[in-house]
């Protein structure tokens, strides 16, 4: 397909595919959600098959996706429409790049609800708020946010209008170019803080459940959410990194940029939990605490760090504009479809998408609080949204995404899109897609839904 189709331009610099790709990749997936799941899951045999998960599922889907983008150089909806309406596939793939774009969708509202309260916990830590804070004091400060929804509200409102202004405008140099600073100054930050964790909490006991194997831990259920967090975590199966693939230059490996992209967004997630860990086990802070792990940890090792007023603010600006980049490539598909297909302003496009997504992101805030009470299955709205997407939707889109890829799509097509200069590593990764991570998922989410 001639490249004048990609209405955005292609990206030059092999680097700029790399460092956008990672802006949507890194976010709250690494610093609010893994550590949460670490310790919901038991530890180190979760970290050990997220690590199997992200290698032999993540990262070849990954590759899949960012290689058809790159492939078709379009929208995901246009591409698949095309190719079924010239009869390369049948009709029934259409329904797979709407499962992604619903999924991202989906996923946002509940994103910029969690994107708010880092806005919130911004302006508490330059005001002060966490000066010597105690464990009470903090799990009380973050119970306050969620009995607030007015205040919640607010931030949910800021963070989706910087989404609207962001997605409103092209999304490809100058996302890149944020990144690009963002990304290296975000991980000494987690590395200086780790440092600090580490010296002064419990780091023996935080190392130690972090990295311990335990065959108790490992329960089909366990590893459902695993590998349903390392498709979250690499916004795989949502067309974003579809999107960012038609941007990709040819000159590109595949390959190095898709692994490099798995590489920094596992170190993120690592650094995250050795930054909480530590002193969350020095204050006795209950890691099965789910949503909560952060925000409660993190004011306390601010509070008690020399200038952690200003390092607190810094962190959290950080914490903010890393979710600006993944959410950004949420709304991403469907706002270059409507850009494209209706000639719709992809302002106006992104005005449209950001309103629904805020009008549900109030009911999700509001199961906070007001409507805790359990919607379906004894989960509350948000829980439902949640596992929906992580443990349903997500595993779907990218099961489909990868039989359509491995099984359907004409092999020569693909590999001219491999660049790995050895045609022996396109072997290697079209193999392990076909005949081990479609088969992984699939048994893997089958034997989660049924509850083996
Ligand atoms: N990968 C992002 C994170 O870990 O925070 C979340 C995300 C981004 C999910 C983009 C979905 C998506 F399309």
């Amino acid at each position: 397909m001639p490249e004048s189709r990609c209405l955005q331009g292609i990206w030059s610099s092999p680097w700029i595919f790399i460092f956008a790709a990672s802006g949507s990749a890194v976010g709250l997936g690494n610093i609010w959600k893994f550590p949460y799941l670490i310790g919901e899951n038991g530890g180190g045999a979760f970290l050990l098959i997220y690590c199997a998960c992200l290698l032999l599922v993540g990262l070849p889907i990954l590759m899949a996706e960012v290689a058809l983008g790159r492939t078709v150089r379009s929208n995901p909806i246009d591409t698949i429409n095309d190719l079924s309406e010239r009869r390369v596939i049948s009709r029934f793939w259409v329904l797979v790049p709407w499962i992604a774009g619903l999924t991202g969708f989906l996923i946002l509202t509940f994103y910029s609800v969690i994107a708010g309260w880092s806005i919130g916990y911004l302006e508490r830590a330059i005001s002060g708020d966490f000066v010597n804070i105690s464990q009470v004091d903090a799990v009380r400060m973050f119970d306050h946010l969620l009995a607030s929804p007015g205040e919640m509200l607010l931030w949910h409102s800021i963070f989706v209008a910087l989404v609207i202004l962001t997605v409103g405008q092209s999304v490809t140099r100058g996302l890149a170019a944020l990144v690009r600073i963002l990304l290296p100054v975000l991980i000494v930050v987690l590395l200086l803080l780790a440092g600090f964790s580490l010296e002064e909490g419990y780091s023996l006991k935080a190392i130690h459940f972090l990295f311990r194997w335990s065959w108790q831990d490992v329960t089909f259920g366990v590893v459902l959410s695993a590998v349903g967090h390392a498709l979250f975590s690499l916004s795989v199966g949502m067309g974003a990194m579809f999107a960012y693939g038609a941007y990709m230059s040819k000159r590109m490996s595949i390959a190095r940029a898709c692994s490099a992209v798995v590489a920094i967004d596992l170190i993120v997630a690592v650094l995250a939990c050795l930054v909480i860990f530590p002193l969350a086990f020095a204050f006795h802070i209950d890691l099965d605490s789910g949503p909560s792990l952060a925000f409660v940890s993190l004011p306390i090792i601010f509070g008690s760090l020399p200038a952690g007023q200003l390092v607190g603010g810094f962190f959290f600006l950080l914490l903010v504009i890393a979710a600006l980049t993944s959410a950004i490539s949420m709304l991403e598909l469907f706002v270059a479809w409507l850009h494209e297909k209706f000639y719709i302003a992809r302002f106006k496009a992104a005005l449209l998408l950001g309103g629904a997504v805020w009008f549900i992101g109030i009911a999700v805030l509001l199961s906070f609080n007001h409507w805790d009470s359990k919607v379906l299955f004894g989960l509350n709205f948000f829980e439902l949204l949640d596992k929906l997407t992580s443990l349903i939707m997500l595993p779907l889109g990218a099961i489909l995404l990868s039989l359509l890829v491995a099984w359907f799509i004409p092999r020569t097509v693909l590999r001219n899109e491999m660049i790995t200069r050895q045609v022996g590593h396109f072997h290697i990764w079209y193999n392990i897609l076909k005949y081990i991570s479609i088969p992984v998922l699939v048994i893997i989410t089958l034997a989660g839904w049924i509850g083996v």
